[in-house]
């Protein structure tokens, strides 16, 4: 079942690379001295009107790097030829934001034309995005290339993690380098994101690890039937705030989806403790998500002559005779 998610995006990244290149916080110093302003304020333009949208970028672009590394490749449209990774099952109908992207981008090609990468957009547009909702800013070099192809049969591949458990799910980030302390705050995303109703339908119904008067105002928002896409937030207290709500939440059994509450059961479980720990240590939560999303953007990109930097993110460029 296709999923809104972060964290069954993230997962995805068990499969695929965590190569760290040669990105600079200065690439753009001398060909685009512009872009982080640009960026910024287009973010925070957004947010105002719609803050929700920050989850939607920041969610984005987990399936950019999860699946094939940071290279911008799930922002490429489907042509007559090639179906690219946004309508794959696993990201038809629970990615978001492809519009601001765009808009970043004709603005940036207005100032600087053909300099600055899709992919370097992405992964900016996501860290803007947690510092203007109140979360902590991270370290970003740039320098990503963009991707010339889809990841597309990956993106098919890897629809059967979504039924994987949390063992199994921080044993596969532990092989990528990533303590268990780092898994649970990447996961800790979710205190911006937003499901849809058809994604954690069976937590709200048919669970016991749910406290039942959350499970009944969910429940309004979302039928037994129907309103299968209507996009809830995640964290129910302060769903447009990137805090430690989240957590504090599973303490009191108030997750929405059913992998948010496995995280804390109260019963002695592998993560209580750090959910417990981040539950009332705001600062740890964003020292570990600090280091775990600094290197996470950095997976598997694209650096020197490989790739393109796109003229419309949407669309390879036409090639040059
Ligand atoms: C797509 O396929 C058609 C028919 O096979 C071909 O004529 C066309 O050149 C292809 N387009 C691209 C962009 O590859
Ligand atoms: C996406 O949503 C549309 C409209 O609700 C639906 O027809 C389609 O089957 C969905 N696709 C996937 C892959 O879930
Ligand atoms: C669908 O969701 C909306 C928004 O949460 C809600 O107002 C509406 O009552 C829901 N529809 C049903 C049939 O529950
Ligand atoms: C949380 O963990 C950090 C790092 O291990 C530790 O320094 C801190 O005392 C813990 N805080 C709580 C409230 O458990």
């Amino acid at each position: 079942m296709a999923s809104s998610s972060l964290l069954q995006l993230c997962l995805i990244f068990v499969v695929f690379g965590s190569a760290v290149a040669q990105l600079s916080e200065n690439y753009y110093a001398k060909s685009c001295p512009q872009v982080k302003s640009i960026i910024e304020d287009e973010i925070r333009q957004t947010l105002k009107k719609e803050p929700g949208m920050g989850g939607s970028l920041l969610h984005l672009h987990f399936s950019d790097c999860g699946i094939g590394g940071c290279d911008g490749s799930i922002l490429l449209d489907d042509t007559p030829n090639k179906s690219g990774e946004k309508s794959s099952f696993i990201n038809a109908n629970s990615t978001w934001g492809y519009e601001v992207i765009d808009r970043i981008k004709a603005r940036l090609e207005k100032t600087c034309p053909g300099v600055v990468s899709c992919a370097d957009i992405l992964a900016s547009a996501a860290r803007d995005s947690v510092v203007t909702l109140g979360g902590p800013a991270w370290p970003l070099p740039l320098g990503r290339r963009d991707s010339t192809e889809p990841h597309k049969m990956l993106t098919d591949a890897l629809g059967f993690l979504f039924n994987a458990k949390l063992p199994a799910l921080i044993m596969a980030f532990k092989q990528k380098g990533y303590t268990t302390e780092e898994f649970v705050a990447l996961i800790g995303s979710h205190t911006i994101g937003r499901a849809r109703c058809l994604t954690f339908r069976k937590h709200i119904y048919d669970d016991k690890n749910i406290d039942p008067a959350f499970a009944k105002a969910m429940q309004a928002h979302c039928p037994k039937v129907g309103n299968n896409s209507e996009r809830i937030p995640i964290d129910s207290t302060t769903p447009y705030v990137f805090d430690n709500a989240y957590f504090k939440n599973l303490l009191k059994q108030k997750g929405l989806l059913g992998i948010d509450q496995e995280l804390y059961t109260g019963k002695g479980g592998i993560t209580d403790a750090i959910v417990a720990n981040y539950s009332s240590n705001q600062d740890n939560f964003f020292k570990q998500y600090v280091t775990a999303i600094t290197k996470f953007g950095q997976t598997g990109v694209l650096t020197g002559t490989k790739g393109e930097i796109r003229t419309n993110c949407r669309k390879v460029n036409a090639p040059k005779f």
